[in-house]
């Protein structure tokens, strides 16, 4: 009888529930179209502010994101791997049909402000618009400027290839609602002007939550300046966290070596490889030198401020015919340039002993450096880099691992937190390049 009586209501509650998330959805993601007055006064563009343009594209990773391989820069195109499938970069040139031609500064804002497009679409959270919401209104103009001086190039990149139902509206729509809130940068009037531009490089146009930051199922991150520690999407590269002392240690590098390896892609005791060569060379290394300095102090402050993190604690051991296997291929393979101790060999060959990157608890680096071999990036302070060759035919799955966890136990010093790598590890990675 009661629940004849409250049927009804039931299913007008859970209509009014359904309505009201609706809702919510709604104004969360078109909610300031209904909110706000807009104002179309055009910024002016000075030789200043579109100077400022060019270095923020370069340093906002935007010309490297939006010029595909072999193609024209800027005309987009550009696919960017998603677990859900590749999303392409935007024709970001002055064409009117397929680039930004018809597009004011407002509309530009609101792309990187809101992640919205200039026809209200939601745009594909591949494009980092968590970072780029973080950028001023001043600096978007000046992109915005610099972007209008280059050439229009027609070109329509191809359609998404997310699969159902991820790339619609209506899931754009609830992800939004659940994980983003465009952001403002705000000064913190307690800390320096050079704490707060570090602050600032780091979230907005720097983007290194979006490797660096931990993601859940659904790809979202936890936050503009969440740098503990990530695996890449939909690769098999290990982005380690800035704020450990075991798997960067920048709590106590000296200042002047993290800037160095941010401007170079090397220093005495790191070297960077895969993409994060990519972003030293496309971006980091066209800093300035304050604002390197900046952004490695206050990328210093972040791990000191984070204090001891736990790290993860090694597994078994393998047996001591591994062992002497992994050095018999050390020796024949690699001591030549690493040393028969792992020393290295400054400033060509990084020393393997007491490396942070080779202690990782996730190997995935290492197996891919071995198999794919690499080059640090071609930066001005390091014009000439020396490579490391690839393994990949030289060495089987079972060399490979026994060589690592050689290195991984017997060259490091101090708590051995590494963990085993096994021959299953280093297939996974030779597979997904092979695909
Ligand atoms: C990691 C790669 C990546 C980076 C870095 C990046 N973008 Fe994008 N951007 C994209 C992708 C992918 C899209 C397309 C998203 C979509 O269509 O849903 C996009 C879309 C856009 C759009 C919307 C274009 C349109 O037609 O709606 C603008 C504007 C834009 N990006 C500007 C920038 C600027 C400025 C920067 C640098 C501060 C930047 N992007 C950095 C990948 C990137
Ligand atoms: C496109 C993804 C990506 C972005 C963006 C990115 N990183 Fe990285 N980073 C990586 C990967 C992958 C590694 C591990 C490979 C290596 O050591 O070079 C890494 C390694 C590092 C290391 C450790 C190098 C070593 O061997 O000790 C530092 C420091 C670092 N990144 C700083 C930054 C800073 C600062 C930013 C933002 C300005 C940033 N990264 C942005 C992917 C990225
Ligand atoms: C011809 C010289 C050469 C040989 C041989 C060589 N390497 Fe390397 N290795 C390098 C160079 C150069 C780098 C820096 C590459 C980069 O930054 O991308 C490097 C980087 C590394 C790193 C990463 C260090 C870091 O700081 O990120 C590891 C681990 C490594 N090598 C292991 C090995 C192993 C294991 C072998 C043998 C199977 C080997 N190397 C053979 C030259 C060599």
């Amino acid at each position: 009888m009661i629940r004849g009586r409250l049927g009804p209501w039931l299913i007008l509650l859970a209509a009014g529930l359904g309505l009201s998330t609706l809702g919510a959805v709604f104004w969360l993601n078109w909610g300031d179209w209904l909110q706000t007055e807009r104002p179309q006064t055009p910024p002016v563009a000075t030789a200043e502010s579109i100077a400022r343009g060019e270095y923020l594209a370069r340093i906002g990773h935007c010309i490297a994101c939006h010029t595909r391989r072999g193609g024209e820069p800027l005309a987009g195109g550009r696919p960017i791997a998603t677990p859900f499938g590749p999303v392409y970069s935007s024709n970001l040139t002055p064409d009117p049909d397929t680039g930004l031609g018809q597009w004011t500064a407002d509309d530009f804002w609101r792309a990187l402000h809101l992640g919205r497009s200039r026809n209200g679409r939601l745009l594909a959270p591949a494009f980092p618009y968590e970072h780029t919401s973080v950028l001023t209104r001043n600096d978007s103009d000046a992109l915005f400027a610099w972007l209008r001086e280059q050439p229009a190039l027609a070109h329509r990149p191809p359609p998404h290839g997310l699969a159902w139902p991820v790339g619609t509206q209506a899931a754009l729509a609830v992800w939004r609602a659940l994980f983003f809130r465009p952001q403002a940068f705000r000064n913190d009037p307690r800390q320096s002007a050079e704490w707060n531009r570090g602050a600032y490089l780091v979230k907005g146009p720097g983007q290194c939550a979006a490797c660096h930051g931990p993601r859940n199922a659904w790809g979202a991150g936890q936050g503009v300046d969440a740098l503990s520690g990530s695996r890449m999407a939909a690769s098999h590269w290990y982005a380690p966290s800035l704020i450990s002392e075991a798997e960067t240690g920048l709590a106590s590098t000296p200042i002047d070596d993290i800037v160095r390896l941010l401007q170079t892609g090397i220093s005495p005791t790191a070297s960077t490889s895969g993409p994060m060569a990519e972003v030293v060379q496309h971006s980091l290394q066209h800093m300035t030198a304050d604002d390197l300095r900046a952004m490695a102090a206050y990328l210093q402050w972040r791990a000191r401020e984070a204090g001891p993190v736990s790290v993860r604690a090694s597994a078994a051991a393998s047996p001591a015919t591994d062992r002497a296997r992994g050095r018999a291929v050390y020796e024949q393979h690699c001591a030549d340039c690493h040393g028969r101790n792992g020393e290295g060999r400054a400033p060509a060959y990084p020393a393997l002993q007491g490396n942070r990157a080779v202690r990782l608890a996730d190997p995935s680096n290492l197996v891919q450096l071995v198999l794919h071999g690499g080059y640090p990036p071609v930066t001005l302070g390091n014009p000439q880099p020396y490579g490391m060759p690839p393994f990949l035919l030289e060495l089987d799955d079972r060399d490979i691992a026994a060589t690592l966890n050689y290195l991984r136990s017997t060259l490091q010093a101090g708590e051995a937190t590494a963990g085993e790598v096994s021959p299953q590890q280093v297939r996974r990675v030779r597979d997904a390049a092979s695909r």
